[in-house]
C-alpha cells in the first residue's frame, strides 16, 4: 500500500480546519480588507519550479532540469499528461482504497522570504486547492500531507523556516484514496490550482472564530472584538441592517489579539421553514432562482482568478440569479466573501460524490447502496466523509450568504451521511440540511429539504399541493441547459410561485466547460480518454468564455423580479422582490406597431415587496396593424441595465394581405406547370409536387427545389428523442429504432392544376416506414406574382413519437443573405423558449443567425413569426403565423460536425418556413419535453404567402 492509499491517514500534520480568515497588521487595514495590504499575509502564487513524473517512482532523489509553470494552475493544461473529461465513470478502475500504480506527480518547488518582522512569530502555509493530495515540504524536511481537492490545508512549518530565504516543496499526486469521493462530472485535472499564501501570526494567536448572527444580535465567540458599520464602531444593535441577497447589508467584526486584528464580513439574517413549508429569510418567504456553479475557464480549467469569479458573480446578477449551488464541492473562500457582499443565497457543497459506483459493474446499476461496498455504508469512508463535511462547515460557517449545508452529490445516502449531518446539525443549527441522495432514497428524516433533480414540472407540482414529507421542495438541479436551450423555464417558475412550498432551484449549470485546443472548444473523447463523456460538459446557461445564448437571457426573463399582465389600458404588477420597493427602479411602457416603437410613459412606482399594483397606461390604440401590435413594460436599474420585461399583444385587427387577381393562362407539359408574368417566372414540378424554379427580376432565386420536411439537426436535448426520428448509421441495433425521417420519401398521390391553383397530395415516409403524415398542399398564384400556400397536414394516427418540425426548406442561391423579419428575436426563440424575445421587426443575415454551441446544432429559430423578407428578392408574409429560420448550413451539416471547426457551408441560403417546430425542453439530462410543446398533433395546417 502507498501511502496515498491510507483510508486512516488523510491528512497528517494539517492544522484543525478553523474558519477562513486573513490577520491584518492594523485596524485600519482590518476594516478595508485589501488582504495584500497586510504585513502577516503573503500570496506565494507566480511562477515555481516545476517536474513532472508520468510515474510518482521515477522521482530521482534529487531534480535536476525543473521546467516552471504558474501557480495556480492545472498541469494538463501546460503539456503535463492529458486532459480527460468523464461524467460517472472512474478514470480508473474501482478498488478502494488503490489507485492505478502508474500515478503521476507533480512537483512544485519555490524559494520565498521570511521577512524579519515575522521572526519570533509562528509562521504557517495555506493551500485553498490541490488535486489530488499534497506531500509538503520545507527546507527539504517533510512537514505534513493533505487531501481533499478543494477544501483547504493549513500548515504550522514555523519550526522549518528561518528569517531569510527559505525552499517550499509541494509533491502532488494525481490520485490518492480521496479521489473515490471526487468523482463529479468535471474534466479530471490536477495540481495547485487555487491561491498558496503563508500568514504570520502571534504566538498565541487566536485560532477558530465562530460568529453566529441572527436578526438581533451578532455573537463572536472571542474575547476581544469590535463591530463597525463601515468605518463607524457600532455601539448598539438595537435597530440592526438584517442581511439578503436583495440588500446584503455586512457589518465588520473586528477580533483583536494582540498584534493581530482579524475582520470577518458579518450579515444579520435568519433561516427559517413556515408552517406552510416556504423559506423564510428574515420571516420572508424566499424563492431561489438558482444556479449550480463549477470552476472552470476555458483556458485554466478549475483555474479561476478573483476576476474572473466577480465577473462570473456580475453576470449572474444581471441574469437575475439570487441563488448558487457550488456544485460540487466549497469555493475558493474568496467567492464566499463576494458572495456576502453581492448578495446571493448559497448552498455550500462538499467535496464529496462517488457516482461512479453505480456502474462499478455491468450486472448492478444505480445505487445499491444496501451494498457495503458503496462508500456512503461503508465505514472505511467514514473518516473521509466526515472530514469533507467538517472542513467545509468549520471553513464557511460565518458567511452570512450560506444558507444550506450541501453533503456532496450523487453518493448514495447511508451511515457516513447520516454522521455527517449528525455532526454539522449539532456544531450548526441555523442553516438547513440538504442531501439530495436522501430524498431519493426516500429518507426525510435527517434532511431538511426534500430535494430532486430534473424533477418536471408536474412531479413538483404534485409534491408541492400536498407536502406530506413536511418540508419544501428544492430542486437541487433543473433545465439541463445543454446546447440549444432549456426550454420551458417559465412553466417551472409559475409553479414555483404559485405554491408556498415550491421554493425553487438551481439550473444545471453555470458555464460549458471546455478545454481549448487550436483555437477550437474540445470536450470528452478529444484526448485518448479510456473513459468519456462527449460533450455532456457542454451544458452551460452560458458558454464557456461567459457570452449569452438565447436560453441565458431567457432564464433573466424567467427569473424577472416582477410579473405584470395587461387589461384594458391596465397593467397590473407584481413586485416580486422579496426586501425591494419597486421605485427603486425605472420602468417604461412603450408600444410598439408592427416594429414602430413608442415609448408612451416612463417612471418610477412606489409597490411594496410582495405586492401588486394597477398602473394605467393611456395610449390611442392602432385601429389595424400590418403584423403585430404589442405594449411592452421594461424594467431598468440604476445603471440603466434592463432588469426584465413583459410584453403583451394588444387586440388590433391585422391586415389582409392584399393580392392581386387570380393569374389567367397557366401553361403545363406532362411533367411541369409554368407560371409567367411580368417580372417573375415559376416553375412547378408535378411529377415532385414541388416549387422547382422562382425567377425574379431576371435570376433564379432556388439553388433546389423548394421540399416539405420535418427533421432537424438534433439538439443536444434532443439525444434521446433522435433515435427514433432518425436512421443512425453504424449500429445495427438503432437501425430499427428510428422513424428514419432522415432517409425521407415524397410521395406524390396527385399533383393537379385548375385555373389558377395546383393542388398535390402526398405523403413523407421514412425508408421502411409506413408514412408518418399526409398532406395537401395548395399553390394559388396571382397575377402579379404573389403565390398563396396553403398546407394541411395530417400526422400518421397513434404517432409513436413527436416531429422535429414541420414545414418547407427553400434553398436560395447565395447573392443576398441579408433579411429583415418580423417575429420573435433578435436571439432566437422556440414555442418553449421565448420568454426573452420580442415579437418585432428585425434585420440579420444567415451568418448572424448562427449560433455558436461547442457542438453544432439546431439554432435560429424564430417562433411566432409574420414576415420575413430576403435581400436577394423573395418575401414570405403569414396569413396568422409560421415560424422562420436562415442559414448558411443545412441540417446535415450541422449534425455531422463534432465540433465547429468541422462545420460545411451549403454554399446557400437555407431557409425555413415552418408551420411547426417542436420545442427544446432539456431532455439532455432533464424530464421529456412537455406535451405542449411537442409537433405530435393530428392535424396542422397554415398559410403564409410568397411575394
Ligand atoms: C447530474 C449531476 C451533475 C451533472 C448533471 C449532468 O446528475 O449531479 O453533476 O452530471 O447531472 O450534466
Ligand atoms: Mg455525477
Amino acid at each position: 500500500m502507498r501511502f496515498y492509499e491510507n483510508f486512516e491517514k488523510i491528512s497528517e500534520n494539517r492544522e484543525a480546519q478553523r474558519s477562513y480568515y486573513i490577520p491584518y497588521d492594523s485596524l485600519e487595514k482590518a476594516l478595508k480588507g485589501d488582504k495584500n495590504a497586510s504585513a502577516y499575509y503573503k500570496l506565494l502564487n507566480g511562477s515555481w519550479r516545476f517536474k513532472y513524473f508520468e510515474r510518482d517512482i521515477d522521482e530521482p532523489q534529487k531534480i535536476t532540469g525543473w521546467d516552471t509553470i504558474p501557480v495556480p494552475s492545472c498541469w494538463q493544461l501546460y503539456g503535463y499528461g492529458k486532459p480527460g473529461y468523464t461524467n460517472i465513470m472512474y478514470p480508473h478502475p474501482i478498488d478502494a482504497p488503490y489507485v492505478p500504480d502508474d500515478n503521476p506527480l507533480g512537483v512544485y518547488e519555490r524559494d520565498f522570504v521570511i521577512d524579519g518582522i515575522w521572526e519570533n512569530r509562528k509562521t504557517y502555509i495555506v493551500f485553498e486547492g490541490v488535486s489530488s493530495c499534497i506531500s509538503l515540504y520545507i527546507n527539504g524536511e517533510y512537514v505534513g500531507f493533505s487531501q481533499g481537492s478543494h477544501l483547504q490545508a493549513e500548515f504550522d512549518i514555523t519550526k522549518f523556516v528561518k528569517v531569510g530565504t527559505n525552499t517550499v516543496c509541494a509533491k502532488v499526486h494525481k490520485w490518492c484514496v480521496g479521489s473515490y469521493v471526487e468523482d463529479q462530472d468535471f474534466f479530471r485535472f490536477s495540481g495547485i490550482f487555487r491561491d498558496v499564501y503563508l500568514l504570520s501570526r502571534e504566538q498565541n494567536h487566536i485560532k477558530d472564530v465562530y460568529i453566529k448572527a441572527d436578526t438581533k444580535t451578532i455573537s463572536v465567540d472571542a474575547e476581544n472584538y469590535e463591530i463597525y458599520d463601515g468605518k463607524v464602531k457600532v455601539e448598539s444593535l438595537d435597530n440592526p441592517i438584517l442581511w439578503n441577497a436583495e440588500k446584503p447589508h455586512l457589518y465588520t467584526v473586528i477580533v483583536k489579539g494582540e498584534t493581530e486584528f482579524i475582520p470577518f464580513n458579518v450579515g444579520m439574517r435568519d433561516i427559517k421553514i413556515s408552517d406552510k413549508y416556504e423559506l423564510l429569510i428574515n420571516g420572508v418567504s424566499v424563492k431561489l432562482k438558482g444556479i449550480n456553479h463549477h470552476d472552470t475557464h476555458k483556458y485554466n480549467g478549475y483555474c479561476m482568478s478573483e476576476d474572473d469569479i466577480k465577473k462570473d458573480l456580475e453576470l449572474m446578477k444581471n441574469l437575475n440569479i439570487n441563488t448558487i449551488r457550488t456544485s460540487h464541492y466549497p469555493p475558493t473562500p474568496e467567492f464566499l466573501n463576494m458572495c456576502d457582499k453581492m448578495g446571493f443565497y448559497v448552498v455550500d457543497e462538499t467535496d464529496l460524490e462517488n457516482h461512479g459506483y453505480g456502474r462499478r459493474r455491468i450486472d448492478k446499476e444505480g445505487y445499491d447502496v444496501e451494498d457495503d461496498i458503496w462508500p456512503c455504508q461503508n465505514k472505511n469512508f467514514n473518516t473521509i466523509y466526515v472530514d469533507r463535511m467538517v472542513r467545509m462547515v468549520e471553513r464557511d460557517k460565518n458567511h452570512a450568504c450560506v444558507i444550506m449545508w450541501s453533503t456532496g452529490n450523487e453518493s448514495g445516502f447511508g451511515k457516513n451521511q447520516v454522521d455527517m449531518i449528525t455532526w454539522a446539525k449539532e456544531r450548526d443549527s441555523s442553516r438547513l440540511i440538504h442531501c439530495e441522495d436522501a430524498s431519493s432514497k426516500g429518507d426525510y428524516e435527517h434532511i431538511d429539504v426534500k430535494s430532486h433533480m430534473y424533477h418536471s414540472v408536474e412531479q413538483v407540482e404534485d409534491y408541492a399541493k400536498n407536502p406530506d414529507k413536511g418540508m419544501p421542495i428544492f430542486l437541487c438541479e433543473y433545465a439541463h441547459a445543454m446546447g440549444n436551450g432549456p426550454g420551458d423555464l417559465v412553466d417551472y417558475m409559475k409553479v414555483f410561485k404559485k405554491y408556498p412550498s415550491a421554493i425553487g432551484g438551481c439550473i444545471w449549470e453555470w458555464a460549458d466547460h471546455v478545454v481549448m485546443a487550436d483555437g477550437i472548444a474540445k470536450y470528452g473523447g478529444d484526448f485518448g480518454e479510456l473513459t468519456y463523456d462527449l460533450n455532456f460538459c457542454c451544458d452551460g446557461l452560458v458558454f464557456a468564455d461567459r457570452s449569452l445564448k438565447a436560453g441565458s437571457l431567457s432564464a433573466k426573463y424567467a427569473y424577472q423580479p416582477f410579473d405584470a399582465e395587461y387589461n384594458n389600458g391596465v397593467i397590473t404588477i407584481k413586485n416580486e422582490y422579496d426586501f425591494t420597493n419597486f421605485n427603486e427602479f425605472v420602468y417604461a411602457v412603450s408600444l410598439d406597431v408592427d416594429g414602430e416603437i413608442n415609448v408612451i410613459k416612463t417612471d418610477s412606482i412606489d409597490i411594496a415587496p410582495h405586492a401588486i399594483v394597477d398602473l394605467i397606461v393611456e395610449f390611442k390604440m392602432p385601429e389595424v396593424c400590418k403584423y403585430g401590435a404589442y405594449i411592452e413594460f421594461t424594467v431598468y436599474g440604476k445603471n440603466g441595465a434592463e432588469i426584465g420585461m413583459k410584453r403583451f399583444e394588444l387586440p388590433v385587427k391585422r391586415e389582409t394581405v392584399a393580392v392581386s387577381k387570380a393569374k389567367g393562362e397557366i401553361l403545363e407539359d406532362s411533367e411541369r406547370v409554368y407560371i409567367n408574368g411580368e417580372g417573375y417566372s415559376y416553375i412547378f414540378n408535378k411529377h415532385y409536387g414541388e416549387l422547382e424554379s422562382i425567377v425574379k427580376g431576371g435570376s433564379e432565386l432556388l439553388a433546389d427545389r423548394v421540399k416539405l420536411t420535418v427533421m432537424r439537426a438534433p439538439t443536444d436535448n434532443d439525444r434521446k428523442v433522435k433515435h427514433q426520428w432518425m436512421y443512425v448509421d453504424g449500429n445495427v441495433s438503432a437501425h430499427w429504432d428510428g422513424e428514419n425521417l432522415n432517409r425521407l420519401f415524397n410521395k406524390v398521390y396527385s399533383c393537379t392544376l385548375n385555373n389558377n391553383v395546383i393542388t398535390v397530395e402526398g405523403s413523407l415516409a421514412g425508408v421502411g416506414r409506413m408514412p408518418i403524415l399526409h398532406y395537401t398542399a395548395q399553390y394559388s398564384f396571382y397575377e402579379n406574382g404573389e403565390i398563396k400556400v396553403d398546407l394541411n397536414v395530417k400526422t400518421r394516427e397513434e404517432l409513436p413519437l413527436f416531429l422535429p418540425r414541420i414545414g418547407f426548406e427553400y434553398s436560395l442561391k447565395k447573392a443576398n443573405d441579408s433579411f429583415t423579419y418580423y417575429g420573435m428575436g433578435p436571439f432566437e426563440s422556440y414555442c418553449d423558449m421565448n420568454c426573452h424575445a420580442k415579437c418585432s421587426m428585425f434585420a440579420s443575415n444567415a451568418q448572424s443567425e448562427y449560433v455558436e454551441y461547442v457542438k453544432p446544432q439546431e439554432h435560429g429559430n424564430h417562433f411566432n413569426s409574420k414576415y420575413l423578407k430576403m435581400d436577394c428578392g423573395i418575401s414570405f408574409v403569414a396569413k396568422d403565423s409560421f415560424e422562420i429560420n436562415v442559414s448558411e448550413y443545412k441540417w446535415e451539416a450541422l449534425y455531422l460536425a463534432k465540433h465547429t471547426d468541422e462545420l460545411k457551408k451549403s454554399g446557400n441560403t437555407e431557409v425555413r418556413i415552418d408551420c411547426a417546430v417542436s420545442g427544446l425542453g432539456s431532455n439532455s439530462c432533464g424530464p421529456e419535453l412537455l406535451k405542449q410543446y411537442r409537433v405530435d398533433k393530428p392535424e396542422y395546417s397554415f398559410t403564409y404567402y410568397i411575394l
